[in-house]
């Protein structure tokens, strides 16, 4: 019999009941470090009491009103987003899927707007993930997401991870816009060099293409940026934000320049509960937080501990591991073999981490991890390793 809740999820045998921190507490007692802080979104950890005081500060004001009216909750964090990046203008999603679809209909408007309606095919690439609408799939067009639900929506075509050739023979003055995840999260942890990150903004100058960055997983901080695009010294025509700007609250983001977002006029889009109240209190706390430089290089001290821990650990279990990967605190082990090995053994040693593409562990901790939580969770995952080797 098909279980209440649809099975499109292998769920491990854990259930949380409380969270402190990077600590997520299950409901057998087990105290879990966690390093998937849920899939890069709890960016300042569990029941985060500044978080947890705007939630319920704005609770007791108001939870909902509709977009038909002004929310300034939404104006104050959109005002923090556009003064802390390259924006001009904010639209508020409840997910990073939905960012994805509107920042494709936001592209493909610009050129109509443009009186070019034609001009509709959008460059992505092997190994992206950009949600799982029938936009996003068919954007990143994996057979695993798209097998087996129809046609799909036409107009995206796939280039290989890192191949820049490919890139400047597939761009053109026909091409509406290349969409790229910075650092592939899904796709393996895999950061993009910042000298092809510049060659492709310049590319995109040549013929006039809009850049989308996707940061939903390596945004607000995650990286030691508060986008990752800004440590190559560009920055993009439309960006797509999720996970960590709600820490934890459904709560998502497409920024835009103004020329980009000139189609996108009153009408063309909308959202009954994007840049609801109560998730705008939240991620206007968590902007005032993360986008602070002093938090930021803390970020950055502690990833260069991290990493440094991890590379002992792939020096010690060279038949485990292969490498250590990744940018800040979006960290990867690159594994000889399937990670959910490791991932389940993490479970015994009381310690969670996520799989992804390419064979690679994924490490997503909240920002405010401790050092000591650092060295707490390479020594869990050691045990982890050692299990494996034996
Ligand atoms: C890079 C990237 N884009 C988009 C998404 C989709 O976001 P959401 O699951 O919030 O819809 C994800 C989710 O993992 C992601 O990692």
């Amino acid at each position: 019999m098909i279980s209440h809740v649809l099975p499109t999820y292998n769920r491990a045998p854990i259930a949380f009941e409380r969270g402190e921190g990077v600590w997520a507490i299950a409901t057998d007692g087990t105290r879990y470090l966690d390093l998937g802080a849920g899939i890069a979104v709890n960016v300042l950890g569990h029941a985060n009491p500044d978080l947890v005081a705007a939630l319920t500060e704005q609770a007791g004001r108001i939870w909902h009103v509709s977009n038909l009216y002004q929310i300034p909750e939404q104006e104050k964090l959109a005002d923090l987003l556009v003064e802390h990046s390259f924006a001009d203008t904010v639209f508020f999603t409840n997910s990073g899927t939905e960012a994805a679809e509107l920042a494709i209909k936001m592209a493909r408007k610009y050129w109509d707007h443009q009186g070019d309606p034609e001009r509709i095919e959008i460059l992505t690439f092997e190994g992206a993930f950009h949600g799982r609408s029938t936009g996003a799939i068919a954007a990143a067009g994996s057979e695993k997401m798209v097998k087996g639900f129809g046609p799909l929506m036409p107009g995206f075509r796939q280039l290989p991870w890192g191949d820049m050739q490919a890139l400047r023979d597939a761009i053109s003055d026909r091409t509406c816009a290349v969409m790229i995840e910075p650092v592939q999260g899904e796709g393996g942890i895999r950061p993009m060099d910042d000298a092809d990150l510049r060659e492709l903004r310049t590319l995109c100058d040549q013929t006039g293409t809009l850049l989308i960055l996707d940061e939903v997983q390596c945004g607000v901080g995650r990286t030691g940026r508060l986008f990752a695009h800004e440590y190559a010294g560009i920055a993009p025509d439309i960006m797509m934000v999720a996970k960590g700007i709600g820490g934890g609250f459904p709560l998502g983001a497409v920024a835009a320049s103004e020329g980009a977002a000139a189609g996108m006029v009153a009408g063309t889009h909308g959202s009954t509960y994007g840049g609801n109240p109560l998730a705008c209190a939240v991620g206007a706390r968590v902007m005032q937080i993360v986008a602070n430089d002093d938090f930021l290089a803390e970020v950055n001290r502690k990833a260069a501990l991290f990493r440094q821990r991890l590379e002992g650990l792939v020096a010690s279990h060279p038949t485990v591991f292969q490498a250590v990967r990744g940018q800040g605190l979006m960290l990867g082990l690159k594994c000889h073999a399937s990670p959910a090995d490791l991932v389940k053994a993490g479970y015994a040693q009381g310690i969670l981490t996520v799989p992804a593409a390419d064979n690679t562990l994924r490490m997503l901790p909240p920002l405010n991890i401790s050092d000591e939580e650092i060295a707490e969770a390479v020594t869990r995952l050691d045990r982890a390793a050692e299990s494996l080797d034996a």
